[in-house]
């Protein structure tokens, strides 16, 4: 079986007929990832089915809006990664990682805390000619890296107090979110504001599409 298809086994047990299609971005069609077709959640779905999906989330099937927008920011601001050690963490399907691959990175990391997430991102890393490494916790990172980008993770209040140990360990931050409305840290400067959906589109509240990208930078 190929790890496409091993990924394809993990999303039928919520939903018996899901299956992947490589996706060209809207907001990003360098980038083309496997993701959740559409097409069968626009088909005909149980109730149980639907609140399954929902309940558990294969974040990784999806880009979320802040992934893309970061992704995009990253390929239109390559000097951010360019010959840099960069860590992804939140990873999800790895579109900010390979956005920083692509953009000159010496080499990406992609951290996940689930391994689903790390065999999309490999998959995807794959489709997009470029190399990852994967990490499953951010515990175990051996070296320390340039910089640090994260896209969409604040969903998880859990996360919050990540924003200040990450300081620690890095020497640059970049941040996508359109989750919270004041980020819960200090010393982030705000850089732009652009908009994207989900990719299959989740019809997300309006608000959710606005993703904001934060920076900070270890002071000098
Ligand atoms: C909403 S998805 C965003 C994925 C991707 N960055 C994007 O924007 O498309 C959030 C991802 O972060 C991962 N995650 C959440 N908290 C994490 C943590 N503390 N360490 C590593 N990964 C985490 C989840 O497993 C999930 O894959």
């Amino acid at each position: 079986m190929t790890a496409k298809q091993s990924l394809e086994r993990q999303l039928q047990k919520t939903l018996s007929h899901a299956r992947l299609r490589l996706t060209k971005l809207p907001a990003c069609r360098e980038i083309q990832l496997y993701l959740y077709d559409p097409e069968v959640l626009q088909g005909p779905i149980s109730h149980e089915q639907a609140q399954a999906v929902v309940a558990e989330p294969a974040y990784w099937s999806f880009c979320w809006a802040s992934g893309q927008i970061l992704a995009r920011f990253i390929l239109d601001n390559p000097e951010w990664v360019r010959g840099k050690s960069v860590l992804d963490l939140g990873a999800g399907s790895g579109v900010v990682g390979i956005a920083a691959a692509m953009a000159g990175a010496d080499t990406v990391t992609v951290c996940d805390i689930d391994s689903d997430a790390l065999a999309a991102a490999a998959v995807n890393a794959t489709a997009n000619k470029v190399t990852l490494a994967t990490l499953a916790d951010l515990s175990q990172l051996a070296l320390r890296p340039d910089i640090i980008l994260a896209a969409d993770i604040l969903y998880d209040r859990d996360n919050y107090p990540l924003l200040n140990t990450l300081k620690n360990q890095t020497n640059a931050l970049l941040l996508a979110d359109s989750r919270v409305e004041t980020l819960p840290a200090e010393g982030f400067d705000l850089k732009t504001t652009m908009e994207a959906r989900t990719c299959p589109d989740l019809n997300e509240f309006e608000e959710f599409n606005q993703v904001r990208i934060y920076s900070w930078q270890m002071p000098q």
